[in-house]
This record gives C-alpha cells, structure tokens and sequence, in this order.
C-alpha cells in the first residue's frame, strides 16, 4: 500500500487525480477542487510513485466533518486502501478537535455501505428517490460515526 498524506490544493493540479474522476459521476472534481479551496475543505491522499491510489475529501465545519467523496482507483479496489484511508483521516480529524463524521450514499453502493458499517457507521436517515440514476431514482442514505 502507498503512502497517506495530507492532500493541497496545490497538489491537485499535479497528481493525476483525472483517472479516478472520468466516470462523469458527481462530484467531479473541479467541484472537489473548489471545496478544498475553502476554509472548510480538508483531502487525504494513499499514493505510490504511479500515482493516487485512493483519495477522501472532506467538509469539515466546527466539530463536525462530512466526507463528502471517497474513492479508490479501480485496479485497487478490495485491498484496504479505503478503509486505511478513512480510518487514518479520521485520526487527523481527532487530532483536530472533531467529534463526529456524517455522510450520505445511495442505497445501492453496497461496497460503499459495508465499509461504512464495518467503521461504525449508523444509519440516521432515508432520502427516498434522492438521486437520479440510469433506471429512475434510487434513495439515498444518511450515516453518522461518533467519537
Ligand atoms: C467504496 C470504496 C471506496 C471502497 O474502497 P476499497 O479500497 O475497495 O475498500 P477496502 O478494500 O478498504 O474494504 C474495506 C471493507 O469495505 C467493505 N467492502 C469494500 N468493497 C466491498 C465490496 N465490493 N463488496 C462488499 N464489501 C465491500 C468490506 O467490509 C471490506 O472489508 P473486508 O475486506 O474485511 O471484507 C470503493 O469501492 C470505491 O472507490 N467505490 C467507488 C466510489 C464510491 O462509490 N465512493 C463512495 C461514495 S459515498
């Protein structure tokens, strides 16, 4: 596994951050970018000399952060990166005097929901047809983990 590290704005523009943000999906990461740009925007990076294996954006406000995109590069997905990401950037949050991470995620992002149960994760709410997706609408959940 690569190496974990605080990502910067000034970084952005020179990792290849493009081939893990091609699908078209939301967000995109000139939105991911302009987060990171506010006071409010933190992002951690697991990346090898190859490249960005995997990368957590975050919206951090008072005691609180929301992850607001997690996401691993395809080839390395099953191998730990998102859990290592998501447990070591907790850490730094800890550090930072934040007492709890909330998120949201559409139901049928299984991979996306067991890690998320297996950190802890709780379900707080229900979006019911919150995203638009090829065959109609689909909800989206809300999860809170507490220190
Ligand atoms: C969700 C995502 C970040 C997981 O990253 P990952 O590096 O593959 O996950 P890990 O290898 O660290 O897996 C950790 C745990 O998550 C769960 N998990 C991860 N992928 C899973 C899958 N495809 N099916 C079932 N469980 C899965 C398992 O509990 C796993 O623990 P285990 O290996 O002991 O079984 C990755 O699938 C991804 O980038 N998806 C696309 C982007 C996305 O949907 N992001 C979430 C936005 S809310």
């Amino acid at each position: 596994m690569g190496k974990f590290g605080e990502l910067s704005l000034e970084q952005v523009a020179n990792l290849s951050l493009d081939d893990l943000y091609n699908s078209g999906q939301s967000p995109s990461l000139q939105a991911l970018t302009r987060l990171l740009a506010k006071p409010a925007g933190r992002a951690w990076t697991i990346s090898e000399e190859q490249g960005v294996q995997g990368v957590v954006w975050f919206s951090v406000v008072q005691d609180e952060a929301e992850i607001i995109d997690v996401r691993v590069s395809g080839r390395y997905r099953r191998t730990g990166i998102g859990e290592s990401l998501l447990t070591q950037s907790f850490e730094k949050l800890r550090l930072s005097k934040i007492r709890s991470v909330f998120l949201e995620v559409s139901f049928s992002n299984t991979a996306a929901l067991a890690l998320y149960e297996k950190l802890g994760f709780i379900m707080t709410g229900r979006r019911e047809n919150y995203y638009k997706t090829a065959a109609g609408r689909e909800d989206a959940l809300t999860m809170r983990c507490k220190w």
